[in-house]
């Protein structure tokens, strides 16, 4: 089987890029833009109803309460605005909300970061030499390659599937035939963006591997508290306490503003992590800590929780009907997730969605993200795919919306634009 490896740049070979009469260090140009970011400018124009990026609803933000809390620390607590080391009630908080998520750990193995997306750059540079080899889905959230590109690794992709997820027994056996990665990156449920959550026993495989391997994984928890009907299921944490390296965040259950995450590690590693955190900011936004802290002491957050996912489950079944009576079946299908922000839509290979996106807002003003802007090196494998996401519309928008995709979908089937000239695919640049 062939090994698909992908560089994010060589630094021996490459010219140095000069940008503007400044010439900037090689790794910059690895530091690549991209559709997104027209999508995002496009996507905010007036009318234009877009589904495109993982953004909470501002709507569903506890506003009120963070007033309340944010006035009450600035009388109270003075050092709220002064350097502050992680803040050790927070930590208590976050491992109890980690024993709600069924994975408890201690205090002291909670290490706090400026969101998840922090986290993943701080593993990186703790585990990953320059050049070194990564293993991830090869499509996946475009955030975590721009987190490891720094390091130009080797990105080693492994199949994935908006059904199941991540493909552990790929896994197995790019274990038993190649040097061991630096790491795994996988986001085992409400996957950004196929919204497929890993299996019971694709969990407990994956983390056997990680064991019999002894191959550090980080698991993207972003969404992890965002189930729905079916309940959650154990994060790979919950099984191993020592190769898996989680990464939890307030993101998408409190506020994406506030900027706090955090990552469970063991003990051992605090101090060399703190070190990295040290270099890039000196700690987390002492102010942020404190009023998250104060929030979870004082105001109802398991009710807030149950809020978000009442509303997120609503928003996705309005958009799964809407789907259903407005997408051609069975040419187009698309995933039902349990758990998450994002919808998967597979149409005919025929199409190419990031075509389909202009005309879809040129023509019925709806937005979404191409799916190539995730596919990591081959970005065809998803040009015929777009994510979706269902949070950050009301039901109303949702029906309105999904009524003109169909719409710019059908026009789109009987007439294609003639076939695409664009060479290069893609890169993506905006997480979210
Ligand atoms: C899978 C995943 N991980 C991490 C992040 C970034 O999270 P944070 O805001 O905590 O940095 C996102 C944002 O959309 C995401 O989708």
């Amino acid at each position: 089987m062939r090994v698909p490896v992908f560089r994010g740049h060589d630094a021996s070979s490459a010219a140095p890029p000069i940008v503007g009469g400044y010439r900037l260090a090689s790794s910059a140009a690895a530091m690549s833009l991209s559709v997104l970011r027209d999508v995002v400018a496009k996507a905010a124009q007036p009318g234009v109803v877009s589904f495109a990026l993982g953004m909470p609803d501002v709507e569903l933000f506890p506003t009120a309460a963070f007033s309340r809390v944010f006035d009450r620390v600035l009388r109270r607590e003075r050092q709220a605005l002064q350097y502050g080391p992680p803040f050790q009630p927070l930590q208590a908080q976050i491992a109890t909300l980690m024993e709600k998520r069924g994975a408890p750990c201690r205090k002291e193995q909670v290490f706090l970061t400026h969101g998840a997306q922090q986290g993943m750059r701080l593993l990186a540079q703790l585990l990953l030499d320059p050049g070194g080899r990564v293993l991830l889905e090869e499509i996946v959230y475009e955030g975590c390659r721009m987190a490891f590109q720094g390091h130009a690794p080797e990105l080693q992709t492994v199949p994935t599937s908006a059904a199941a997820g991540l493909d552990v027994e790929a896994v197995e056996e790019r274990l038993s035939r190649a040097p061991k990665p630096a790491f795994l990156y996988v986001i085992p449920d409400g996957h950004n963006p196929l919204g497929a959550s890993l299996s019971l026993a694709g969990r407990a495989r994956l983390v056997d591997l990680a064991r019999q391997h002894q191959m550090p994984i980080i698991e993207d928890d972003a969404y992890g508290f965002l189930y729905y009907e079916q309940g959650p299921l154990p994060p790979l944490r919950a099984l191993d306490d020592r190769w898996i390296f989680h990464l939890g965040s307030f993101s998408k259950i409190l506020a994406p503003g506030l900027r706090v995450g955090w990552i469970v590690v063991p003990e051992s590693l605090v101090p060399a992590l703190s070190a990295h955190k040290q270099g890039a900011d000196l700690y987390t936004a002492n102010l942020n800590q404190i009023a998250i802290t104060r929030f979870l002491e004082r105001e109802p957050f398991e009710e807030h929780l149950a809020m978000l996912r009442r509303e997120y489950m609503k928003r996705r079944d309005v958009m799964l009907h809407a789907l259903a009576e407005n997408l051609p079946r069975p040419a187009a299908t698309w995933t039902v997730p349990r758990c998450g922000m994002y919808v998967w839509v597979e149409l005919p290979e025929s199409v190419d969605a990031t075509d389909l996106l202009s005309t879809a807002i040129e023509t019925e003003k709806v937005a979404f993200s191409p799916g190539e802007a995730f596919a990591i090196g081959d970005s065809r494998r998803a040009r015929h795919c777009l994510r979706l996401s269902f949070a950050n519309s009301s039901p109303d928008q949702i029906e309105d919306g999904i009524r003109r995709l169909g719409r710019a979908l059908a026009r789109h089937l009987a007439a294609p634009p003639p076939a695409s000239t664009r060479a290069t695919p893609p890169r993506p640049s905006t997480a979210a």
